[in-house]
């Protein structure tokens, strides 16, 4: 269940790198064959160049050889940024759970979060 994915991400963000915004995201994905990636939130004193804990924990899923279609669902601590949206569409995870702004945890999907996306031209 995702729902556990985001139990983990909330301890996974303790190891967050974010010096500057103070803001501790934590991410963990699965994937269909059952491994699990972690990501947080890496900042950096020019700001721009920080990434996000769900962008860190898709690019360590790649690292370990997955590619789009293979991840089934990832947590998050917080609602995706629309930067990480277009990842969630881009490596066409199944299913997407948050604790959003309420407090309540939410399970949705990549096309509900980015509706009309965008992709390059074949
Ligand atoms: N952040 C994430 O890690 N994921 C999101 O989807 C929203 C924003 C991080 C980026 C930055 O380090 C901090 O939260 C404040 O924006």
């Amino acid at each position: 269940m995702s729902r556990e994915l985001v139990d983990r991400a909330e301890q996974v963000a303790a190891r967050a790198y974010a010096p500057y915004s103070r803001y501790l995201v934590g991410a963990v994905v699965r994937a269909r064959d059952g491994r699990e990636f972690d990501g947080v939130n890496v900042e950096n004193a020019a700001y721009p160049l920080g990434i996000c804990a769900e962008k860190s924990a898709i690019a360590a899923a790649v690292t370990a050889g997955c590619k789009p279609g293979d991840l089934e669902a990832i947590g998050i601590t917080a609602s995706p940024c629309g930067g990480c949206r277009q990842w969630l569409h881009e490596f066409r995870i199944g299913e997407v759970s948050y604790r959003g702004a309420d407090g309540e945890i939410r399970t949705t999907t990549p096309a509900e979060l980015l509706p009309d996306t965008w992709d390059l031209p074949e």
